[in-house]
């Protein structure tokens, strides 16, 4: 029951595809264009899950019903809307309760046309999802204090719509799961979100002690005890922003985002660190986040950011599926180069191909 019929660039290109058979691989890099994604199928709550949200791409959120449902909190644009759109469809299909979970959404402001795009495609492969898209009001100034990093691509203004959330979102999303694009669930995201957060902590995510913390700070930084000291009485340990438990409120109370801010203020004046959005969440959080088991982010999965090399899995169990690093399983499946792992980001994948055109 698809809503959106294809456009007619789509049209000419199955007549295209359909007269040339070996027109495989232009023929995706034209579709990339304006892609169309496949509708979901309905995921039902389960018996003892709370009532539905209403279906909406408007969703208010309302205080009563907020305290029972799961709030995720992704990004979306154009360049990754493959990706959301299978980390949703998998986050669905594995919870318990799918029509209790409120999607809230981050997009470019500066999307412009895009925004109606990203709403329509997200209710045509979802029709009854509760969501809502919030245009990143911060993204100018945002720009301004991100500095130039050897991975530029990192640092896009969108990566760190991550901090301004407990500013984008409305006050009855009091705990948030934060999810990357470029992961999948396959697990019950209920498992993640009821965390526990003890006393004084607003972030929960999987932490990494055995990981060389001293690297992601330049040495000018470890030199200056007037730097250095930020860490003092604390543990601190590496950990992905990519998935995150964040208790909004507790984030709001302590002006985390402020906090944030001013250590990217510092780095604009000392280089303090070299990539991107991670450095400023060590500084804040570091040593004072709550555990999460590392089965909630196997990390990695894009491989080796210069050759390109695929990874295995960590040893341990899995229930989420994390492709962080340079390599997308949707970009390597297209260049007919996937590696062996990629093959379990598949049956999330929605994208319409124009040979399934006519399957709904
Ligand atoms: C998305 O679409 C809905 C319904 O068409 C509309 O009410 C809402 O304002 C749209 N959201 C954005 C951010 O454009």
């Amino acid at each position: 029951m698809a809503t959106i019929p294809p456009n007619l660039t789509l049209l000419l290109l199955v007549v295209v595809a359909t007269t040339t058979t070996t027109s495989f691989p232009c023929f995706f890099a034209a579709a990339e264009a304006l892609p169309r994604f496949r509708e979901a199928p309905q995921f039902y709550n389960s018996p003892g899950c709370p009532p539905p949200l209403p279906a909406s791409s408007a969703a208010e959120c309302a205080e009563a019903e907020s305290e029972a449902a799961v709030h995720v909190a992704m990004t979306l644009d154009a360049a990754y809307l493959r990706g959301s759109v299978a980390a949703i469809h998998s986050v669905l299909q594995h919870a318990s309760c799918p029509q209790s979970i409120r999607f809230h959404f981050v997009a470019s402001a500066g999307a412009g046309a895009g925004v109606p795009y990203l709403n329509a495609t997200i209710a045509g492969s979802f029709p009854s999802l509760s969501f809502r898209i919030y245009p990143f009001a911060d993204e100018g100034r945002v720009a301004g204090l991100i500095s130039t990093s050897i991975r530029a691509a990192l640092d896009r203004p969108l990566n760190y719509a991550r901090s301004y959330l407990a500013r984008l979102l409305p006050a009855c999303a009091r705990r948030v799961v934060y999810l990357d694009s470029d992961l999948v669930l396959v697990d019950d995201i209920r498992g993640l979100a009821g965390t526990p957060l003890p006393d004084g902590a607003a972030l929960a995510a999987p932490e990494y002690c055995g990981a060389n913390f001293a690297a992601y700070f330049t040495p000018s930084f470890w030199a200056n005890p007037a730097l250095s000291n930020a860490f003092a009485g604390r543990r601190p340990c590496y950990f992905n922003t990519g998935v995150m438990v964040m208790d909004l409120h507790r984030w709001r109370l302590e002006s985390y985002t402020q906090r944030i801010e001013e250590w990217m203020q510092l780095q604009q004046r000392l280089r303090i660190y070299e990539l991107g959005s991670l450095p400023p969440f060590l500084l804040v959080f570091a040593g004072r986040i709550a555990a999460v088991d590392h089965r909630w982010n196997q990390h990695g999965l894009g491989g080796d950011n210069y050759q390109g090399l695929c990874r295995d899995l960590h040893p341990g169990p899995v229930s989420l599926l994390h492709w962080s690093g340079k390599g997308k399983p949707w970009v390597r499946i297209d260049a007919g180069r996937p590696c062996p792992l990629d093959a379990l980001w598949v049956p999330y994948d929605l994208l319409r191909t124009p040979f399934a055109v006519d399957d709904s």
